[in-house]
């Protein structure tokens, strides 16, 4: 689903004798440039741009069946793992209420939604974005089908990437493979805040099939959210510098993917990642995410790119996990490394291997 030419879609929803169904998978993404901060409803303080993920992914199957009572609330009863989850259920209720005038089937059929992901909660990979683009993706599909819409294939993924920013800001770049960009930026055209685009930037074959190794350091409860670490950059001190940089740091990592310049790209990824954790600490009250394991892995990449010379460099998502991102023609290289020095900083030794992906797919 990364190519977006023009071609009429084919909507992948099926009609059932009481409704439609559809289902789609959709990966998880990690950001390289990081979304932190937002304004009014998901608009993001900055672009960000992130790499999609290939097999750290959600499976998402809606059933919409036609109500008793056309009109009536939105209805829905959503399964994760074969259970009911209530929090889940709670935040993809509000979303879909806040949807009800864009997806107007909503208003008339009531959703049965199956979910579940490839990788475990809590390992470190976000999976409100591939859950959230993976729901996007099945309404929209159903929308198309049950309003009889013609779209193609550029139009979908533009309102399933809008839909799934609502549900999550994340989620808006896991509806296109590759690299991807959010955010309205001068430099980049037909960048926008409400939904995210391919990044317009011919690549480098040395980031082709790109590596990303997730260190789980720590599986636990984060103590603070992203939605509330998101929530205290409106008053933050840096706000300004930070909202400067991100724009700095986007037109150096884009020229860098284009050039294959992998020294640039690794100086900006570690400095993201970096600011993202600083503007965590110097928050109102400050609060950390990574743990001593994290930053002891950390040295160690260090150490063995000075001694090897080999491309290697880490990220970090709003947690203590790291991501070790390295060109596919290292991998057997660095995983050596990885599971001789690295891997004992993981909580039982776990190490997720997941490399960049081609997007969503459906899966009716
Ligand atoms: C650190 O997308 O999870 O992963 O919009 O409130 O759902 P909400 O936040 P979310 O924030 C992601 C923050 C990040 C950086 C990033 O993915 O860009």
């Amino acid at each position: 689903m990364s190519n977006t030419k023009n071609v009429m879609f084919k909507p992948h929803a099926v009609q059932t004798p009481d409704g439609f169904e559809t289902a789609w998978q959709s990966p998880s993404n990690i950001a390289l440039v990081k979304y932190w901060g937002k304004i009014g409803n998901q608009i993001p303080m900055n672009p960000s741009i992130s790499m999609t993920l290939d097999t750290s992914v959600t499976r998402t199957a809606v059933r919409a069946r036609k109500k008793d009572k056309p009109g009536s609330n939105v209805q829905l009863r959503y399964i994760f793992d074969g259970k009911e989850n209530p929090d889940f259920q709670a935040r993809v209720l509000a979303l879909l209420r806040s949807l009800d005038d864009e997806l107007a089937f909503l208003k008339d059929y009531a959703l049965e939604i199956d979910s579940s992901n490839t990788f475990p909660h809590s390992a470190g990979i976000a999976s409100s974005a591939s859950s959230m683009s993976a729901l996007a993706l099945c309404l929209l599909s159903i929308e198309n089908v049950a309003g009889k819409k013609k779209s193609n294939i550029h139009s979908f993924l533009k309102k399933a990437s809008h839909i799934a920013r609502l549900g999550s800001g994340s989620a808006s770049r896991s509806v296109y493979g590759g690299f991807v960009l959010w955010g309205k930026s001068s430099v980049i055209p037909k960048s926008g805040d409400h939904f995210a685009i391919p990044l317009p930037v011919k690549i480098h074959p040395v980031f082709d099939g790109m590596r990303d190794s997730i260190l789980v350091i720590d599986q636990g409860e984060k103590p603070v959210s992203s939605r509330s670490g998101h929530e205290k950059m409106d008053q933050h001190p840096f706000k300004k510098g930070r909202i400067m940089q991100a724009g700095q740091n986007l037109q150096l990592i884009a020229g860098a993917l284009n050039t294959g310049n992998w020294e640039m790209f690794s100086r900006v990824v570690e400095n993201e990642a970096l600011t993202l954790h600083g503007l965590m600490m110097s928050s109102h009250p400050g609060f950390l995410l990574i743990q001593p394991n994290t930053l002891k892995a950390i040295e160690k990449i260090s150490t063995f790119r000075n001694q090897t010379k080999t491309k290697i460099t880490y990220t970090l998502d709003a947690g203590p996990n790291l991501h070790v991102l390295y060109p596919q023609e290292d991998s057997s290289l660095v995983q050596q490394f990885i599971h001789g020095e690295l891997a004992a900083y993981c909580h039982n030794n776990y190490v997720i291997h997941d490399q960049i992906g081609r997007g969503p797919h459906p899966i009716s």
